[in-house]
């Protein structure tokens, strides 16, 4: 059975370069026989700043923003984070979107793909986000991939994918595709 990847796109920018990115990862992510995608745009969740009076680890919701967030990340097996550097880090509505729940992360694997204006394409957010993903218990497949100089990549609303990031891709998806077959052999107890 197909694992339910979601293809997470972490800018909140109704212009966001990531966008088009995030759209590319999902395509080539759905062409594979491994996964069955939904693509998720934090722009478009517009999740407000965790206000729950509850803790999320108590997975009991007063809000139906957060409970909607909840239904939206529960059914996903494994993700694709794209995620975009500002000022040298992750960005805060991937930061208020990870906190506002709890059971609905734990054990999935993630892929990471960061991107950036500047030559580093956002390594340094990945770097950053990682003590994150591990303490809600994602499990962060190994590739990443950082795409460098994101503003020149993406034209008339589609990302122009040199042959390093279709390889970069495949190997962060292979590596996701991987860690996903291995949590259902052990959900399935084998
Ligand atoms: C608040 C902010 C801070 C940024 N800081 C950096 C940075 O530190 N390094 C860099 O290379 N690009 C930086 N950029 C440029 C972004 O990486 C680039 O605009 C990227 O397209 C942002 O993702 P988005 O368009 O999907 O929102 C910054 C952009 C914003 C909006």
């Amino acid at each position: 059975m197909p694992s339910r990847l979601y293809v997470l796109s972490a800018s909140t920018r109704p212009t966001s370069y990531g966008r088009p990115l995030a759209r590319w990862i999902a395509e080539r992510a759905a062409a594979r026989p491994e996964f069955e995608v939904t693509t998720v745009d934090l722009g478009e969740v517009a999740l407000p700043f965790l206000d729950e009076p509850e803790y999320p680890s108590t997975g009991r919701y007063a809000h139906p923003h957060t409970r909607a967030w909840s239904e939206t990340i529960s059914p996903a097996d494994a993700f694709v984070f794209v995620l975009p550097m500002y000022n040298g880090g992750f960005t805060a509505p991937l930061k208020n979107a990870i906190d506002s729940l709890y059971a609905e992360w734990r054990d999935k694997p993630v892929g990471l793909v960061s991107y950036s204006a500047g030559p580093s394409g956002g390594a340094p957010a990945i770097e950053m986000i990682r003590p994150v993903l591990n303490r809600v218990g994602l499990r962060p497949a190994e590739p990443t991939l950082s795409v460098p100089g994101i503003e020149g990549l993406v034209e008339g609303g589609s990302f122009r994918a040199a042959p390093e990031f279709t390889a970069g891709t495949d190997a962060v998806l292979d590596a996701v595709a991987e860690l996903a077959l291995a949590g259902a052999a052990v959900r399935a107890g084998a």
